[in-house]
C-alpha cells in the first residue's frame, strides 16, 4: 500500500503554531480566492472546498458571503482542523465540514453540483490526478466555476521527477530520517540565502524576510514540510491541463501558468454538460 503523507498532521502544527499567531493570514487567504473569485462573484452562491486542508479558503469563501460552503478532505486531521477553523472564526450554519474521498464516485455523485468549485494543490495528491480533475469537474453546476491548482511538470536539474523520488524517500522513511531531512532543506535554504546577500551586498535578514513570505497565508516552514512530504505526487504541464478539463465542456477564464516547481492556477466556467 502507497505510504500517504499525513497532511491533517501538518496541518493541525500549522493552525496551532502558525495561523493564530498571524491575524494578517485569513486576510492573504481570502486575497488569495478573491483574485480570481470576487467577495461581489461569490455572493449567494454555492461553494465546496475539495481538500479544504486547514480551511482557510473555505472560510475566505464564508466571509464572501457564500450561500453555502461544503468542505471536505479525505484526511480526518485536516477535517478536524477545519473544524477548528470554523469553531473559531467563521461559526456559520452555512458551512458543513466532512470526511470525504474525491476519488469516490458514489460520494462524489452524492455531494450533487455547486456554483463555484476549489481544489487548491489537492488533486496531484490523490494517487490518480486525472481522475480527480474529472470528478471534479463534475462537481461544476450549469454556468459554474471549477479552479484547479496543480504542479507543473518541471523539467531540468531538479525535475518533477527527482522531486518524485525525494518525497517517496521522505514518506517511507523513519521519524529521525523525516526530521533530518527538514532541517537539512532548511538550513541549505538559510546558508543559500546568507551566501546571496553577502554576494550581492544585501540585507540578509530582509532577504530572508522576502524569500519566506509566502502567498495565501501560508507559513514557509509548514510550507517546506508540505513540500518534501507531499505524496502521493503528480504534475502535469498547462497545455495537457487545459486540454483535459476543455475537453469536459469547459472554458479556461483566467489562469496564473508555472514554469517552476509550482502551481498552475486555472480557472474554468462551465460551458455544456459532458
Ligand atoms: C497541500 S494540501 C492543500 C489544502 C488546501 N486546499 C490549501 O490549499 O490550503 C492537500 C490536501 O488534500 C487532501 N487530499 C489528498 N487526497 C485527497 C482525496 N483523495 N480527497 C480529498 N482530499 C484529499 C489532503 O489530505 C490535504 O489536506
Amino acid at each position: 500500500m502507497t505510504k500517504r503523507f499525513e497532511f491533517g498532521q501538518n496541518w493541525k502544527k500549522y493552525f496551532l503554531n502558525y495561523y493564530l499567531q498571524n491575524k494578517s493570514v485569513p486576510e492573504e487567504a481570502a486575497k488569495s480566492l478573491n483574485k480570481y473569485w470576487s467577495k461581489e462573484k461569490l455572493k449567494n452562491k454555492s461553494f465546496i472546498d475539495i481538500g479544504c486542508g486547514s480551511g482557510i479558503f473555505s472560510l475566505a469563501a464564508i466571509k464572501s458571503n457564500c450561500l453555502e460552503v461544503l468542505s471536505f478532505d479525505y484526511d480526518k486531521d485536516s477535517v478536524d482542523c477545519c473544524k477548528k477553523c470554523k469553531k473559531l472564526y467563521g461559526s456559520s450554519e452555512n458551512w458543513k465540514i466532512e470526511q470525504g474521498d474525491i476519488l469516490d464516485d458514489s460520494y462524489v455523485k452524492s455531494l450533487g453540483q455547486f456554483d463555484f468549485v476549489y481544489a487548491w494543490g489537492v488533486l496531484h495528491h490523490t494517487g490518480n490526478m486525472w481522475k480527480a480533475i474529472d470528478n471534479a469537474s463534475k462537481l461544476v453546476a450549469s454556468n459554474g466555476e471549477l479552479f484547479i491548482a496543480i504542479y507543473n511538470h518541471a523539467k531540468g536539474k531538479k525535475s518533477s521527477e527527482y522531486w518524485l523520488k525525494v518525497k517517496k524517500r521522505f514518506n517511507y522513511s523513519s521519524t529521525y530520517i523525516k526530521k533530518y531531512m527538514i532541517y537539512k532543506a532548511f538550513t541549505l535554504k538559510a546558508i543559500h540565502v546568507l551566501l546571496s546577500s553577502i554576494k550581492h551586498m544585501k540585507n540578509p535578514i530582509k532577504e530572508w524576510k522576502s524569500v519566506t513570505r509566502q502567498r495565501k497565508g501560508m507559513s514557509f516552514f509548514f510550507n517546506l514540510v508540505d513540500w518534501l512530504g507531499g505524496y502521493p505526487y503528480e504534475y502535469a504541464s498547462f497545455e495537457s491541463l487545459f486540454r483535459f478539463v476543455h475537453e469536459r465542456g469547459f472554458n479556461l477564464t483566467d489562469c496564473s501558468i508555472s514554469y517552476g516547481h509550482g502551481c498552475h492556477e486555472l480557472v474554468f466556467k462551465k460551458s455544456r454538460d459532458f
